[in-house]
């Protein structure tokens, strides 16, 4: 790996212990539940159907009385109605498209913007980023938060922020080369999609000065990093976030370790619940997590059900507790014949098999009654002339042994397989 330079010194909280963390969460939770309840009409309601009242918050475990906030509650406020300020107040909004209905909209108060900045600049840091650093930004600009979000963030830190947003592959490639930038903060997919094109213009891409990638929005396997950074000769480490939260910055992955995001605690605190009962699950155990905002003004949620399944783990870089990497989302566990599997599972065994490159997506189908899978991939450039039965053989054994569904393999030539330019889809459903 190339050489950080010198870092910029940690916030206190950062290094703080956890009794002043768990303090300054306390304070900050009763204040944000005081917020909600006397601003937003939406959580008094909430509250009130539900027989509770901030009052009833001592210690940090009582969140547990308070109800849930849902992507449906936020739909049914749609577009502005969960706002816990008047509109005078909020000086941008996002939204995010979802795949079905109204979008999910979501405000920022001057102060919100501010925090949100320092922390994407603390997750900048965190992963290895300073001030000189150039900052090539391939997330989308618009309501989508990747873009935006990570530009502030940059500019926070002191960096020098290259707006480029999604798409204009060639372009990207054209501005990486000429620039330099040292880091690339972009999604994992749209990643692989730039290194391809490096190739195809004839620059190899871990001849490059980038240093760091910065990598979120999607989920991605451990396999995936560890393609991303051979092939690039660059670190590439997690970052995570969701709009109704926050956006990009909840959490960050530090590059000393590289063992799952840390969860910016003085900001957002988690939860980890049962996602078919809502149960609080006990520590370490792997769930649904539930977000409560600690500072927010605009837009606080309490107890966001995010549908992303981890676990939490101790802090170790920071004192704050780390999320392991996501193995999926709720919504995209496919069952099938009785057997739950997630993209990602794929994805690691598809990148344990020799001969394949790293784009894929799953079809769904129905076969009689049955739900059936089929996996589309694509032969790595290297491969091109082996037999590809053989490598669809191999690729369907380890995902009987490993995963115990049998499944449909296609092997596509190099180019086939559609290329992402932002969070890529990675199921297609033809089974309605
Ligand atoms: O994707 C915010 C973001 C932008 C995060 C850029 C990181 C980088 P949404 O569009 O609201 O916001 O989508 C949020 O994306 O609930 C997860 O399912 C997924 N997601 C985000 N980051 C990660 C990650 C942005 N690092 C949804 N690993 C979340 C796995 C992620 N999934």
């Amino acid at each position: 790996m190339k050489k950080n330079p010198s870092l910029e010194p940690l916030h206190a909280i950062e290094t703080a212990s956890v009794d002043e963390l768990r303090q300054l969460q306390l304070a900050r939770l009763k204040d944000s539940l005081s917020h909600v309840y006397s601003n937003s009409k939406a959580y008094r309601a909430k509250f009130e159907a539900h027989g509770v009242h901030p009052d009833d918050l001592v210690n940090l475990d009582d969140i547990a009385k308070f109800p849930f906030t849902t992507k449906e509650d936020l739909r049914e406020n749609y577009p502005f109605d969960f706002f816990s300020v008047p509109m005078e107040q909020v000086i941008r909004v996002h939204a995010s498209s979802g795949t079905t209905g109204k979008p999910t909209v979501v405000g920022y108060t001057k102060m919100d913007i501010e925090n949100w900045s320092a922390l994407v600049a603390r997750s900048i840091r965190a992963a290895g980023g300073n001030a000189n650093d150039l900052v090539h930004v391939s997330y989308g600009y618009g309501l989508f938060t990747g873009g935006l979000g990570a530009h502030y963030g940059g500019e926070h830190l002191g960096c020098t922020v290259i707006p480029m947003s999604g798409g204009q592959t060639e372009k990207q490639v054209q501005l990486i080369r000429d620039f330099d930038p040292d880091i690339i903060m972009i999604t994992p997919s749209y990643m692989l999609n730039l290194a391809d094109e490096m190739e195809r213009q004839g620059v190899d891409p871990r001849e490059l000065a980038l240093r760091t990638g910065i990598f979120g929005a999607e989920p991605w396997t451990h396999a995936m990093r560890e393609e991303i950074e051979q092939r690039l000769d660059i670190d590439a480490v997690d970052i995570y976030g969701l709009s109704e939260v926050m956006g990009p910055g909840v959490a960050q992955e530090c590059v000393s370790t590289k063992d799952g995001p840390t969860i910016w605690e003085d900001h957002f605190y988690p939860e980890i619940v049962d996602p078919d009962t809502g149960e609080i699950c006990t520590e370490g155990e792997e769930g649904e997590l539930v977000f409560t905002s600690l500072l927010k003004e605009a837009m606080p949620v309490i107890r966001y059900r995010t549908r992303d399944l981890t676990r939490l783990l101790p802090g170790t870089a920071r004192v704050m507790r780390r999320m392991e990497k996501i193995t999926g989302r709720c919504d995209d566990m496919m069952i099938i014949r009785g057997v739950n599997v997630f993209p990602s599972q794929i994805e690691e065994h598809l990148l344990a098999t020799d001969g394949l490159s790293p784009h894929y997506f799953i079809e769904l189908r129905k076969e009689g009654h049955l739900d059936a899978i089929k996996i589309h991939v694509e032969l790595a450039n290297h491969a091109v002339g082996i037999n590809s039965k053989d490598i669809s053989r191999s690729l369907n054994e380890r995902i009987k042994s490993y995963v115990g569904i049998s499944a449909d393999i296609n092997v596509h030539t190099p180019g086939e397989v559609p290329r992402s330019e932002g969070k890529a889809t990675r199921i297609i459903d033809k089974r309605n």
